[in-house]
C-alpha cells in the first residue's frame, strides 16, 4: 500500500522534473541581452522628489555631522515588511514638519543598500526601522549615535515631542536657523519689532497654555515666511496686554502702528491655531519663501528608469514556472547575507558570534557555490571559527573582500530570478532567504555529512535571531520554533518539513498583506497545481476549506526534488564557469530537449509519453528491489 503510494508520488514527481528540464531547455534560448540586465538597488522606500530627505554614503556625514540644524534619521531596510509598512507613516511625519525642514530635517537612509552598509554598522542599529534624533553640532562619537526616538509615536505626539526637542537647544545664539522659540517677556513684549527683519509686517502672538505646543508648533511652521514674526506667550497676564483672555481670543496679530487684532481658534489643537493664522496669511496675500529645488541624490534617478525589459521577461519565465528553484536567488541571498547583514553587527560576540559560526558552517557544508564559492566560504568559516571572543561586522567585511578578491568570483549572477517581484520594494532578498534556509534543509538530509538533526535548523534559528534585518521577522520567528518546538525536530527529514510547515504558517498570516507582490500571492506551498499528490483527497477534510490534508511523505519527496542542485534552474545566470561543472551531463540532456523543440509537436508528445512509461516501469522495477534506501525519484536519476 504504501509503496504505490510512495511510486505514484515518485512518478509525478519525475514528471514535474521532466517539466523543469523542459524549462531549463527553453531558457538556454532567451537572449543573454536580456538576462544581463542586473537589477540594481532600487530607490528604497522613498521617493527622491518625496519630503523625506534620502541619506546614502555619498552625503550622510555632509548632511548630519557639524550642522545647524536638527535631524531626524529612519534607518531601515527595504526588505522589511515592517519598514514598508511604516513607510507611509514617516512620509506623513515628513510632510508635516516640512515646514520646519531648515530647523529640524526628516531624512531617512537605506541600510539594506550594500554601500551604506558601513554607516548603519557604525551607528550601532540593531532593530529596523531605527529613528534618531540629532542635535545641532552633532558630532559623530563613541558612544553618541544620536538619541532613539520610539517611531511607532502617533504622529500629533511625536511633532509635540520634536517641538520641545527643539525648544530645549537651548543654545540658540549660534543657531541662526532656529526661529526664537522663548516665550515672550514682558520687556519684549515692549517692543516687539526690535532686532526684526525690515520685511517683517506682523508679529503674531500665541498664547500657548501651560503643557501644551500649540505656540512651539506654530511658530516652527511659519518659520519661512518672510512677512510675519510668531510669537508664544506662555503668561496669561503678559498675553492680556494684546486682548488675548484665553478663553474667547488665543491669538493677536500686531502691526508695526501698535494695532492689536485678537483672534479665536475653533480647537485646543496645534493645527486649529495653524489653520487661523494661515487663513489671516492669506487674507494679506503673503506667501511663503520659496522652496529651493531639492538636492537630487546622483545614482538615485537614474536607476528608478531602470526598470527594462529584463524583469518582465524573467516573471514570465517564473511564472510558468512556479515551483523551480533558481541557482540567482540562492546566490543573491548569500550576498546579503556575506556583504551587508553580518558586516552590519559592529560587534559580533557571545551568542551572536556562536550563531555565525554556526551559519557558516552550516554554509560550508551545503554550499550552493561553484568551487572557488565554495573554498571562499571554508575560508571564512575558518576565519570566524578563529575570532575567539569578539569579531567586528567590518573586520569580516575586510576578510571577505580579500578572500574573494585572491579566489574569486564566486557569484554566477547579481539579480533574482525566482523571487523577481513585479513592483518596486516586494519579494527579494527575504524571499531568496527563505529559498536558501529550505535548500540547506534539504542538502542536509540528503546527505550523510552530520548526524545531528537539528544542524540546519539551528544555524537558521541563530541567523534569523541575531543577523536577519526584519526586526519584527525575527521575533515572530523566534515566538514560532518555541511554539512548534523547533528542538524537538527528531530528523533530518522531519527537518526539512519543519521549515516548510513554519513557511506556510507564515505565508498564512501574510495573505492579502499589503507587503504581498500581487502577482505572486501568498499561497499554502506547494500548490494543488505544483504537486497534486501533495494534497490528500480525502472528501471529510476537504469540505472544510480552511486546512489541507497534506501528504507530508509526498510533499517532502516534492521539496527534495525541486532543491536537487541537478534540478536547480540556471536561468538568469551570466557567468556559468563559476560553478560546478557537473551540469555538464544535464547540458546533454538539454541538448536533447532543443532537438525535441524543432520536431514536430506531435512526435515529441508521443516520445515524452514513452519515455514517461519507460522511466515508471524502470522505477517500479528499481523501487520494488530498494526502497527502504532510495526512496526518492532524484536518487534513480543521480545515478542515469
Ligand atoms: C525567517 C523569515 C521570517 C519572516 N517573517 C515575516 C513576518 O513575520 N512578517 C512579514 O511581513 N514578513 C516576514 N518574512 C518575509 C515574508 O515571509 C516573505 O519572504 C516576503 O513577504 C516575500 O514573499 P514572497 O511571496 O516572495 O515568497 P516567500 O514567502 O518569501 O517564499 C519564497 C519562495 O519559497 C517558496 N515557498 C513558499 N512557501 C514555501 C514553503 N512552505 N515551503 C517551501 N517553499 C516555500 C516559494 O517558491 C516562494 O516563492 C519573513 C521572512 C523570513 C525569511
Ligand atoms: C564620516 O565621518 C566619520 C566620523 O567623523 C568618519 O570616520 C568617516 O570616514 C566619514 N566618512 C566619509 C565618507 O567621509
Ligand atoms: C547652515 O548650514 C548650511 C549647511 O551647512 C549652510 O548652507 C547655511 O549657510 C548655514 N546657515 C547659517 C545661517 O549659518
Ligand atoms: C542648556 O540647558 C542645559 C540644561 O538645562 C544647561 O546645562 C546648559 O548650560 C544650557 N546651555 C546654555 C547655552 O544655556
Ligand atoms: C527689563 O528691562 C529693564 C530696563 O530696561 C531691565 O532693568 C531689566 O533687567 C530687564 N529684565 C529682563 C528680565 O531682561
Ligand atoms: C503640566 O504637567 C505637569 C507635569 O506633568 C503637571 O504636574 C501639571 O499639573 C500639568 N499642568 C496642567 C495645566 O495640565
Ligand atoms: C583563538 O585561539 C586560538 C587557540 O587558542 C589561537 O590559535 C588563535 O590565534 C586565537 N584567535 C584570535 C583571533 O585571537
Ligand atoms: C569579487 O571579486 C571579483 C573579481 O574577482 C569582483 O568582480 C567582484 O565585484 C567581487 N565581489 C564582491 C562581492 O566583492
Amino acid at each position: 500500500m504504501r509503496s504505490t503510494c510512495c511510486v505514484s508520488s515518485g512518478t509525478v514527481v519525475f514528471l514535474l522534473t521532466l517539466v523543469g528540464l523542459s524549462f531549463l531547455t527553453s531558457a538556454s534560448v532567451i537572449p543573454a541581452v536580456f538576462l544581463g540586465v542586473p537589477d540594481k538597488p532600487e530607490n528604497g522606500l522613498y521617493d527622491p522628489s518625496g519630503k523625506v530627505a534620502i541619506l546614502t554614503v555619498n552625503n550622510f556625514n555632509d548632511t548630519v555631522l557639524r550642522q545647524n540644524r536638527s535631524l531626524l534619521v529612519e534607518f531601515y531596510n527595504t526588505f522589511c515588511g515592517h519598514c514598508q509598512r511604516y513607510a507611509p507613516h514617516y512620509k506623513a511625519l515628513a510632510e508635516r514638519l516640512h515646514p520646519w525642514r531648515e530647523t529640524l530635517l526628516v531624512a531617512a537612509i537605506d541600510c539594506n543598500a550594500f554601500e551604506n552598509t558601513g554607516i548603519c554598522r557604525d551607528y550601532e542599529i540593531f532593530g529596523y526601522p531605527t529613528v534618531r534624533y540629532f542635535s545641532p553640532g552633532y558630532m559623530c562619537k563613541e558612544g553618541n549615535y544620536g538619541q532613539n526616538i520610539n517611531p511607532h509615536t502617533e504622529i500629533n505626539e511625536l511633532t509635540a515631542n520634536m517641538a520641545q526637542r527643539l525648544a530645549a537647544e537651548n543654545d540658540t545664539d549660534s543657531l541662526p536657523n532656529f526661529p526664537n522659540l522663548h516665550s515672550l517677556t514682558e520687556n519684549e513684549s515692549k517692543t516687539l519689532f526690535n532686532g526684526l527683519d525690515s520685511n517683517k509686517k506682523f508679529v503674531i502672538l500665541i498664547y500657548e497654555p501651560e503643557n501644551t505646543t500649540v505656540g512651539l508648533e506654530s511658530i516652527l511652521q511659519f518659520h519661512l515666511w518672510p512677512d510675519v514674526q510668531v510669537r508664544r506667550i506662555n503668561d496669561l497676564n503678559l498675553a492680556k496686554k494684546f486682548q488675548i483672555d484665553g478663553v474667547r481670543y488665543k491669538i493677536a496679530t500686531v502691526d508695526r502702528e501698535g494695532n492689536v487684532v485678537p483672534y479665536g481658534v475653533t480647537e485646543d489643537t496645534p493645527q486649529a491655531y495653524i489653520a487661523t493664522v494661515e487663513s489671516f496669511l492669506e487674507a494679506q496675500h503673503f506667501k511663503p519663501r520659496s522652496e529651493k529645488p531639492p538636492k537630487a541624490v546622483a545614482n538615485l534617478a537614474q536607476n528608478q528608469a531602470d526598470d527594462g525589459s529584463g524583469r518582465s521577461i524573467i516573471i514570465s519565465e517564473v511564472l510558468s514556472n512556479k515551483h523551480l528553484v533558481y541557482q540567482a536567488d540562492l546566490e543573491m541571498a548569500l550576498r546579503q547575507m556575506l556583504l551587508n547583514e553580518i558586516p552590519k553587527v559592529h560587534d559580533i560576540r557571545g551568542e551572536q558570534l556562536l550563531a555565525l559560526q554556526r551559519i557558516l558552517g552550516v554554509l560550508q557544508r551545503y554550499n550552493p557555490l561553484g568551487p572557488q564559492g565554495n573554498l571562499v566560504i571554508r575560508r571564512l568559516h575558518e576565519y570566524v571559527v578563529n575570532a575567539n571572543e569578539s569579531l567586528g561586522g567590518g573586520d569580516f567585511q575586510t576578510e571577505f573582500e580579500h578572500l574573494n578578491k585572491t579566489f574569486g568570483p564566486i557569484f554566477s549572477s547579481n539579480q533574482f530570478v525566482g523571487c523577481v517581484a513585479s513592483q518596486h520594494n516586494k519579494r527579494g532578498y527575504t524571499c531568496s532567504l527563505w529559498t536558501l534556509f529550505h535548500h540547506l534543509t534539504v542538502q542536509a538530509a540528503r546527505q550523510e555529512v552530520s548526524n545531528d538533526p537539528l544542524e540546519v535548523l539551528t544555524a537558521i534559528h541563530g541567523y534569523v535571531k541575531f543577523f536577519f534585518g526584519c526586526t519584527h521577522c525575527s521575533e515572530h520567528f523566534q515566538a514560532m520554533a518555541t511554539r512548534r518546538k523547533i528542538w524537538n525536530v527528531p530528523n533530518k527529514d522531519e527537518a526539512v518539513l519543519w521549515l516548510w510547515a513554519a513557511h506556510n504558517e507564515v505565508n498564512n498570516r501574510l495573505a492579502g498583506d499589503e507587503t504581498e507582490d500581487p502577482k505572486f500571492p501568498k499561497i499554502q506551498f506547494p500548490s494543488e497545481a505544483s504537486c497534486s499528490q501533495c494534497h490528500k483527497s480525502d472528501p471529510a477534510v476537504s469540505s472544510s476549506k480552511s486546512s489541507i490534508n497534506w501528504d507530508k511523505d509526498a510533499v517532502l519527496s516534492f521539496l527534495k526534488n525541486i532543491h536537487n542542485p541537478g534540478y536547480v534552474s540556471r536561468y538568469g545566470v551570466e557567468n556559468e564557469a563559476v560553478l560546478q561543472p557537473s551540469l555538464e551531463k544535464l547540458r546533454q540532456k538539454r541538448m536533447i530537449g532543443n532537438v525535441f523543440s524543432e520536431m514536430d509537436m506531435r512526435m515529441g508528445m508521443l516520445l515524452y509519453g514513452f519515455c514517461i512509461v519507460m522511466m515508471v516501469l524502470a522505477f517500479k522495477l528499481f523501487a520494488l528491489k530498494s526502497y527502504r534506501k532510495k526512496p526518492y525519484m532524484h536518487d534513480i536519476l543521480g545515478k542515469v
